[in-house]
């Protein structure tokens, strides 16, 4: 099938090389010339693994080109998506300015030469389905008023759940597809599109095997309102669930429990499971923090108080002040020390720092008076790029940015953190104090290699053997 697909940032690159790859053409169109003459060169706008190698691939099986002309794009395609921005407004409501605007424009562009499906992949309020086809129709006056009773569409909603920095499994072998739509010929023409995911009818990529044991991907059909609320509705529950893990571990943590003892034992249990219960310093990225307060807003309006999930937002932001309490702990003040921060991105294995953790926490350190240094295996160009007014010392290593620091915060769980030479970092410290906001390391091992450890939630204290009776 031909397909456009509109906004190439992290969500629109991915589906576009995952749908070239199982044989669509795909066109991908953004308003960013600088982004489209990047990808034109074969260069990644954003760092996400094995995105560069699949997009050749995907140019050899259906073909993928960039532009920033949506107009014959859209003209000549049967299924259209929207992957655009949809960043929080000031009342925390979600910003559709940038997902009006390519509505229009698609609307502009739709002739009666085809029937078209406009798909809508960004995560958008619950009634934006709505929206987008009242803009349709709006473009399609301005342009072709005449033609209006023949041109003929359908507007679906796809949300999607892939996460960074492991997108391209998530997208090629994902839980489930989620299809919103008010009409039969929608969902078909959606269905055979996704047809080799679902059916699993595509050879892996050799950088990506198949999963064991996934053969067929689930596709759950539903109304438009629908797919839009489980898009909401996976994303605060996950948010929520990480923030049940943190409130536990600072019960813990005054307590003398071990969190991370407890949240195996407790993620045991087939009705909890065991993932997104890992105690930090609180979730970040572009979408928990936005999404949450989007449902909040969409609840205001109906005159509902959605307190599960302000509670929700309120647990996340005290949990990042948790590093600067402990740090003040162990070094009292925090004017004039040195601390070094290992890691920027709001997680590993991507560049982005759209609400990261390690922004809030640096920014804080400078005010109170401390030198940041910090390293981070991607995120540093952007970090340096996106955040020029804060004055951190960027370095080439982790051993490089403990170099005479009072204290090291792990920030982000990069695979090579957790093979670190502790007793080399301890020993570049001026005081060997390690504070591990990802729970990275195993408290004891880090004790013996000369740190001055602390996690979140954790219980230092040594194992005794039993005591012998006589
Ligand atoms: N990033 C994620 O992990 C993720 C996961 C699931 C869902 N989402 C949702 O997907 C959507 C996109 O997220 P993202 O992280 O890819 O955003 P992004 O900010 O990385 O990319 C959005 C792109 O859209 C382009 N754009 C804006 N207006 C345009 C227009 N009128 N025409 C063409 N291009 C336009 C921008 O230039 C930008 O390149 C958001 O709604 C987000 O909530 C994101």
């Amino acid at each position: 099938m031909r397909v456009t697909v509109i906004g190439t940032g992290y969500v629109g690159t991915v589906t576009g090389a995952c749908l070239a790859y199982l044989g669509h053409h795909v066109t991908c169109v953004d308003v960013d010339a600088e982004k489209i003459a990047r990808l034109q060169r074969g260069e990644m706008p954003i760092y996400e693994p094995h995105l560069t190698e699949l997009l050749v691939e995907a140019a050899a099986r259906g073909g993928i080109a960039f532009t920033t002309e949506l107009g014959p794009a859209a003209a000549a395609s049967d299924v259209i998506f929207i992957a655009v921005g949809t960043p929080p407004g000031p009342g925390g409501e979600a910003d559709l300015s940038y997902l009006e605007s390519a509505a229009r424009s698609i609307g502009a562009a739709m002739d009666g030469g085809r029937f078209r499906v406009v798909v809508n992949k960004s995560t958008v309020p619950v009634g934006s389905g709505n929206l987008v086809e009242t803009l349709l129709r709006e473009g399609i006056r301005d342009t072709r008023p005449a033609d209006e009773k023949w041109i003929q569409f359908g507007v679906a909603s796809n949300p999607e759940f892939l996460r960074e920095g492991c997108a391209l499994g998530d997208s090629l072998y994902p839980d489930r597809i989620v299809l919103g739509a008010e009409d039969e010929r929608t969902l078909a023409t959606l269905r055979e599109l996704y047809n080799p995911l679902t059916a699993q009818r595509f050879d892996a990529p050799s950088f990506l095997p198949r999963p064991a044991g996934i053969s067929r991907v689930p596709l759950v059909a539903t109304t438009l309102t629908s797919a839009e609320m489980i898009k909401y509705a996976a994303n605060t529950f996950l948010a929520t669930k990480i923030g049940f893990a943190n409130e536990i571990a600072n019960i813990c943590e005054r307590v003398g429990a071990d969190a991370k003892e407890v949240m195996a034992g407790i993620g045991l249990d087939s009705r909890i499971g065991s993932r997104f219960l890992n105690p930090g310093l609180g979730w970040g990225g572009s979408c928990f923090g936005k999404d949450i307060q989007s449902l909040l807003h969409t609840a205001g309006e109906y005159g509902y108080q959605a307190r599960l999930l302000e509670a929700s937002l309120a647990v996340n932001r005290a949990q990042r002040q948790i590093v600067i309490q402990k740090l003040q702990e162990k070094l009292f003040i925090l004017k004039g020390r040195t601390i070094a921060l290992l890691g920027l991105a709001f997680k590993p294995d991507t560049d982005d720092l759209r609400d990261a953790p390690s922004l809030q926490i640096a920014k804080r350190l400078l005010q109170l008076g401390a030198r940041v240094k910090a390293y981070d295996p991607i995120a540093m160009p952007v970090c340096r790029a996106q955040n020029s007014e804060l004055k951190i010392q960027y370095c080439e290593s982790a051993f490089d940015a403990v170099r005479h620091a009072d204290a090291a915060v792990l920030v982000t769980e990069w695979d090579e953190f957790r093979s670190l030479d502790l007793a080399h970092l301890a020993s570049r410290m001026q005081q060997p104090i390690l504070v591990d906001g990802r729970n990275l390391y195993d408290p004891e091992v880090a004790m013996r290699a000369g740190l001055d450890y602390s996690g979140i939630g954790r219980s230092i204290r040594q194992r005794v053997a039993p005591a012998r009776v006589p």
